[in-house]
């Protein structure tokens, strides 16, 4: 398949170029458009055909439910039934936004939108090129986000190229977004309110909002017995092809660890590469070392994780080495996805072993 592609600046609404992209949705084809979060890869929510597409563009299981995005409150009706009253709050409060909820689907959304669920995941993003382009598109778009299923989410145009050139039928590249996490998914179908992803819009968001408890699992590490509730999330996701490990500590402890690992992977000639704060960046031995940003800037450590994940792949890394960071507020949707990627590989070390226990 011949994909188009255009640059767009940022949050940019050429109004002859998101029409021909609209009309490719309503056909039946497949757009890469940027969000505020991640790019995602959409199709008409409300065909059929359309997300069976998405599937086989991203090589997804279709057991894994599409977001669907909209640009108005009121489309709701359309998609979702049984509708509570903290919707519309939410909606009001955090939308345009990095915000998901999770509501009864309406008969008028496919199986194959939802992979079979009777729940519909929906939010409206807060970028004009998305917005115009679901507008264009007739107003229901689902879309993952615009990655080959498992690879980080990509957060720059020239990764959606990469993975989607020659899989769908235009690429809009509206350059880098601004968030690079996707977003918060809450569950509004159960008793209480239940995060299920976290992202930018933190629980300390959201609870003021809601006015009640919000159930949010800490970062549980793999409960065999328990199915995952956004069903994506049981899947390997978001890795570089590096085997990546997390090292937690404290600094001395953590710098002399990757140190003497650098120094053995450099003796068996692999390419090893480490995630450093602004902070420690300085003191790891290796040129392949990237600052994901500074530890009190989390919005900055968000904004560059996926980003360096792809840079690691674009120089073949073997091996990743990541510092950990806090795992409250933002800090949770960080740690969430670089555990993910990490493929729950953990080690703490301290100063009085060096050698590093594996906690997990
Ligand atoms: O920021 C984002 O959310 C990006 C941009 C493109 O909007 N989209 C995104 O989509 O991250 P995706 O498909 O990569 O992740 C959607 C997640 C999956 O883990 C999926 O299982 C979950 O949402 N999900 C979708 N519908 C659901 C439902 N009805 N119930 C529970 N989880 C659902
Ligand atoms: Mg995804």
């Amino acid at each position: 398949m011949k994909t188009i592609i255009y640059k767009l600046g940022d949050n940019e609404t050429n109004t002859d170029i998101i029409t021909r992209a609209g009309n490719i949705i309503k056909q039946g084809g497949l757009v890469a458009f940027p969000t505020e979060t991640v790019y995602g890869l959409g199709g008409d929510a409300i065909n059929e055909a359309s997300a069976n597409r998405i599937y086989t563009a991203k090589g997804r299981p279709a057991d894994n439910p599409l977001i669907i995005h909209i640009c108005r409150i009121n489309d709701i009706e359309s998609i979702a039934k049984e509708i509570p009253d903290i919707f519309y709050t939410l909606a009001a409060t955090f939308w345009p936004g990095p915000l998901t909820m999770i509501l009864k689907k309406s008969p008028n959304v496919p199986l194959s939108t939802t992979g079979g669920l009777d729940t519909v995941a929906v939010r409206m993003p807060n970028h004009q090129t998305a917005l115009s382009l679901i507008d264009a598109s007739g107003g229901f778009v689902a879309a993952p986000s615009a990655n080959t299923s498992g690879r980080p989410s990509p957060t720059v145009g020239k990764y959606v190229i990469e993975d989607m050139d020659g899989r769908v039928d235009m690429i809009l590249d509206g350059g880098e977004t601004v968030l690079g996490l996707e977003s918060t998914i809450l569950d509004l179908t159960g008793k209480q309110p239940e995060i299920l992803r976290p992202g930018v819009i933190t629980e300390a968001m959201l609870t003021p909002v809601i006015k009640g408890k919000i159930i949010n699992t800490p970062l549980v590490i793999n409960v065999p017995d328990k199915p995952p509730r956004a069903p994506g999330m049981k899947y390997r996701h978001y890795a570089p092809r590096g085997q990546m490990t997390i090292i937690s500590g404290n600094e001395k402890a953590v710098v002399s660890y990757i140190n003497n690992r650098l120094k053995a992977d450099e003796e068996n000639n692999l390419i090893a590469g480490v995630i450093a704060s602004t902070q420690m960046f300085h003191e790891y031995q290796t040129e392949h070392k990237k600052c994901i940003g500074d530890r009190l800037n989390e919005e900055d450590i968000a904004h560059n994780l996926y980003r360096i994940l792809r840079e690691f792949d674009d120089e073949n890394t073997d091996v990743i080495y990541s510092e950990a960071f806090a795992d409250t507020g933002l800090g949770q949707a960080i740690m969430n996805r670089l555990l993910k990627a990490a493929s729950y590989r953990i080690i703490e070390v301290n100063e009085a072993s060096q050698k590093g226990n594996k906690i997990i």
